[in-house]
């Protein structure tokens, strides 16, 4: 059967991740969560005091950090690796999305990750989720979706999500987060999140996620057997 590639963007926690994989799995596809390596990139910026207004700095850094994703066997589900290292709680922390966005809005870190993304979705039979996927990593996807939901309940989905991993952090913290890395993303200079003009909205304020797998599951469906 024919492979796709499909680009899901959106803004922060607005179901891209868990409807992505939830896909990936139905269709038996490599889910490559994009945002894991811009957080990556800044948990290897934090932990080494790197100046990201210092280009030559930055360009250092980004020599040295290897990125990769490795299935946990008990899961079946791909989790991040910084130079050898499992980051796949850390880099979920709330000190992380406080920087990720500014550490993102850096050009020479968009190329490198944009680059590394290309190269993991060449085969096809992927799902990516994240802010450019459809507009500049993979402009030719066969499937685009753009996700958006409310802001309160987004907010209380990743405040659950936080809650599941053992971190209490207030709804309101959480909302300016969200809000700000959703400013510092749709206003950057370098590729900010727009939708793609062939991509279709998914709105997942009042959708179940089975609803919103089953939703993208068939319009993947469609292209595939499309031929
Ligand atoms: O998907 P996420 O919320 O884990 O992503 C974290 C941040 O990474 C997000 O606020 C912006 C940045 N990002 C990006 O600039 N481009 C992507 N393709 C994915 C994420």
């Amino acid at each position: 059967m024919k492979k796709i590639v499909i680009a899901i963007d959106g803004y922060s926690a607005c179901g891209k991740s868990s409807t992505a994989k939830g896909v990936a799995s139905v269709l038996g596809y490599t889910y490559i969560d994009s945002g894991a390596m811009y957080r990556a990139v800044t948990l290897y910026f934090d932990r080494n005091h790197v100046s990201i207004t210092n280009t030559q700095e930055v360009k250092k850094a980004l020599e040295n950090i290897d990125i990769t994703f490795i299935v946990n066997d008990k899961t079946g589900l791909n989790e991040t690796y910084l130079n050898g290292l499992n980051v796949e709680d850390e880099i979920r922390k709330m000190y992380i999305s406080k920087q990720v966005s500014q550490v993102s809005m850096i050009k020479e870190v968009r190329v490198e990750m944009v680059s590394q993304q290309q190269k993991l979705g060449k085969k096809k039979g992927v799902v990516m989720d994240g802010r450019d996927i459809g507009t500049v990593v993979f402009p030719d996807a066969e499937l685009k979706l753009f996700m958006d939901a409310d802001i309160y309940v987004r907010a209380g989905r990743r405040q659950q999500e936080l809650l599941d991993k053992g971190q209490m952090i207030g709804l309101e913290e959480i909302m300016e987060n969200l809000k700000e890395r959703d400013r510092i993303d749709t206003t950057r200079k370098e590729s900010p999140l727009v939708k793609a003009e062939d991509a279709t909205i998914v709105d997942t304020t009042f959708r179940t996620l089975e609803e919103q797998i089953e939703e993208v599951v068939n319009l993947a469906l469609s292209k595939i057997l499309d031929g």
